[in-house]
């Protein structure tokens, strides 16, 4: 994904919502190239992202600042208030700042050594939510960097893991408001059930 001149779009942190054959919602957290008309990512093979495109091309894709939503949906499997998209059979996130709604176009294996493919998906509906964003924060970064280093906790190790979300912690006790510390707490709570 680039722009006229050739730049990247940038990879945008998002949550997106894909339904499986038994109508159960998904939410995952996912790195996303944000083109107008065409967005990019790569879900890894063993997902029930991927597995659900491959059986449903369709997906709603959400922008949050909402950091504990996120944190859940990288660690867990939350079920937020959703309702049904509109152009696609798919469900929206009430409480976010945006979305879109898309069409896969292509999933083909990505181009590096991760066990993970690349979808390419049309944009063919954007709307609205209830939660306009707030603009940055140290704390939402912080505790998104902490759900990264406690997905990779098994590569990284406990040592490393907990070195760094140390770290981190002091961004979050510095610039948090109680969604930020639900949201850091989380993945502490994460980390400790699995080191
Ligand atoms: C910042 C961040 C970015 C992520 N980006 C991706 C991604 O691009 N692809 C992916 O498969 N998982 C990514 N994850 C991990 C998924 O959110 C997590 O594995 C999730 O459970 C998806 O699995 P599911 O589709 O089985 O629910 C990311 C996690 C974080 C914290």
């Amino acid at each position: 994904m680039s722009n006229d001149a050739g730049d990247p779009a940038p990879l945008i942190e998002t949550v997106v919502t894909t339904t499986g054959s038994d109508g159960v919602v998904n939410c995952a957290a996912m790195g996303v190239r944000w083109g107008e008309e065409e967005l990019a990512f790569w879900p890894f093979n063993a997902t029930r992202t991927l597995r659900n495109l491959r059986a449903h091309g369709e997906a709603v894709v959400h922008l949050t600042d909402d950091v504990l939503l996120f944190v859940q949906a990288a660690l867990g499997h939350p079920h937020p208030p959703t309702r049904p998209a509109n152009r696609v059979a798919g469900a929206v996130i009430e409480e976010v700042s945006a979305w879109r709604e898309v069409v896969v176009t292509e999933i083909t294996p990505s181009a590096d050594e991760l066990p993970r493919s690349r979808v390419r998906a049309r944009v063919v509906a954007a709307g609205t939510g209830t939660r306009p964003p707030l603009g940055l924060c140290r704390a939402r970064h912080a505790a998104v960097e902490a759900s990264i280093l406690a997905s990779r906790l098994r590569w990284l190790g406990a040592d490393r893991v907990w070195t760094e979300l140390g770290r981190l912690q002091e961004l979050v006790d510095k610039t948090a408001g109680p969604r930020e510390r639900a949201a850091m707490d989380y993945v502490r709570a994460y980390v400790a059930e699995r080191a």
